[in-house]
């Protein structure tokens, strides 16, 4: 099929209200990036060579997102809602350049699988000239139903236009259809708005296929790739199934997930075999774990690499930019972020790392923080290998620790110590004898005035 081209038209000009919300709907997430990004992902993995999103007036920020993921893509506003053959029109431009298949989809479905639509242009590629991706639903309220004669498919009629027959059909339209380049544009110039609602339905392409001796098709899928969302109620649904999809993957890929329902991944979280996810895990976008690390419970990681054998949490939180080192340790309630932990370094307990380079092999102890700013700007800590920096320590940066340098518990550090120098920069402890007593004794006559 690679030598055959294909065109891609996303609708994404839907009104969402039902969201309740002041961001569009198709730029709501699921797993960590926007729905319609989901549906042109789905579209580049099964081949699109050109690719085409409607959005409705006035949603730069919805072509803002889509043309983020895909330079290449094309932008199209419909003006106004006439219904879905209308939306897909309204990408007219693209559909005069000729393509050997074109397929539509919708900007808020996000669970489509990139074979299924794989396998809408392999029945284009083998002779039909539109093909309609069907499932049996197990409540067809609401969609479109396929009208079989014969064993061919006839029709696809709206709940609105059905007749009480007609509604009985489990036999759905999924909304995802597609079409032979050569004669897609009469098709859908054909379709008229003579129904209920008086819109241009995009399914009507079906029966007019019949009337001009087109063939007309069904693919069959599985109901739960084409949900769509209208509510957040249906948000959360989807997210749920990518989440439980996205566990069975990640545990066939040879990763332990000890209790899988309990971590969350981001659309793009790489694990490697043989890490070990431990219970109550989120994943933000932009991870990468490799083989033999561990991450502990009740992590947050995001933006951030665990490198082989690192271990992490439980409790810990990674920010953008940390980069955890072979055989590091981060520890419970330690943040790290824009932080190169190098391998074999220990942060264990309680400590915030931030714009900083801790070396290899090198200790940090508990509560140790860089203070990174100072209201205005962001400094950089490098804490170089071997050293040791004593508990409850403030590195204020800029600053720079040596190799093998040693730092005595409790020091504010604000000068730069060299390599294997001792600083200590605390308060000397002073011990008076009895005084307790005395002290004790005067308060609590003070107490009795
Ligand atoms: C549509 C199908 C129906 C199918 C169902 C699956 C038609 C006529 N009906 O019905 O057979 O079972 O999807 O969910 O196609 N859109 C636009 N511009 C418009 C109208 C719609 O961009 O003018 C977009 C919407 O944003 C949405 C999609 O097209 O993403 C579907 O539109 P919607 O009105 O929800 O169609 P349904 O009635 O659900
Ligand atoms: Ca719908």
């Amino acid at each position: 099929m690679s030598d055959r081209t294909s065109l891609m038209i996303v609708l994404a000009a839907g009104e969402g209200t039902r969201m309740k919300s002041a961001t569009p709907k198709v730029l709501h997430e699921v797993a960590g990036r926007p729905l319609v990004a989901h549906a042109v992902a789905a579209a580049l993995a099964a081949g699109a060579d050109r690719l085409a999103v409607v959005v409705g007036p006035g949603r730069e920020d919805v072509a803002k997102a889509v043309s983020k993921l895909a330079p290449h893509v094309t932008v199209f506003t419909q003006g106004e809602r006439l219904g879905t053959a209308h939306a897909v029109l309204a990408a007219r431009a693209a559909l005069s350049e000729p393509a050997d298949d074109v397929i539509v989809l919708y900007g808020d479905t996000p669970l489509v699988r990139p074979e299924t639509l794989k396998r809408v242009r392999a029945e284009i590629a083998s002779g039909s000239d539109v093909v309609v991706l069907g499932f049996n639903a197990e409540n067809p309220m609401g969609y479109g139903r396929l009208l079989i004669e014969d064993g061919k498919l006839v029709a696809i009629r709206e709940e609105r236009d059905a007749t009480p027959e007609e509604k009985a059909v489990r036999w759905c339209n999924s909304g995802i259809m597609g079409f032979a380049g050569g004669n897609v544009l009469s098709l859908l110039d054909s379709i008229g708005n003579a129904n209920t609602k008086g819109e241009y339905y995009l399914t009507d392409a079906v029966e007019n296929a019949a009337s001009c001796g087109l063939k007309a098709r069904v693919v069959a899928g599985e109901e739960e790739e084409f949900r769509g969302v209208n509510d957040r109620a249906q948000l959360a649904d989807c997210e749920a199934i990518w989440q439980a999809r996205r566990r069975r993957e990640v545990l066939t890929a040879g990763v332990t997930l000890i209790a899988p329902d309990t971590v969350f991944f981001s659309y793009d979280t790489e694990i490697a075999p043989d890490v070990v996810i431990e219970p109550n895990v989120v994943f933000g976008p932009g991870v990468r774990i490799e083989s033999w690390a561990r991450i502990r419970a009740f992590s947050h990681v995001e933006g951030a690499v665990v490198r082989s054998g690192a271990l992490v949490g439980p409790y810990a939180r990674l920010r953008p930019g940390a980069d955890i080192g072979r055989e590091a340790h981060i520890g419970n309630f330690v943040e790290v972020k824009n932080g190169l932990i190098e391998a074999g370094a220990k942060v264990n307990h309680l400590s915030y790392i931030g714009d900083a380079r801790v070396g290899a092999k090198t200790n940090i102890g508990a509560g140790t923080i860089t203070c990174n700013y100072d209201g205005f700007g962001k400094y950089r800590t490098d804490i170089g290998a071997n050293a040791f920096i004593g508990s409850n320590s403030a590195l204020v940066a800029p600053v720079t620790i040596g190799d093998g340098a040693y730092v005595g518990t409790g020091s504010v550090i604000t000068e730069d110590v060299p390599a294997e120098a001792l600083a200590i920069a605390r308060g000397r402890q002073v011990v008076k004898p009895e005084r307790a007593t005395e002290l004790k004794a005067r308060m609590k006559a003070n107490a009795g005035k």
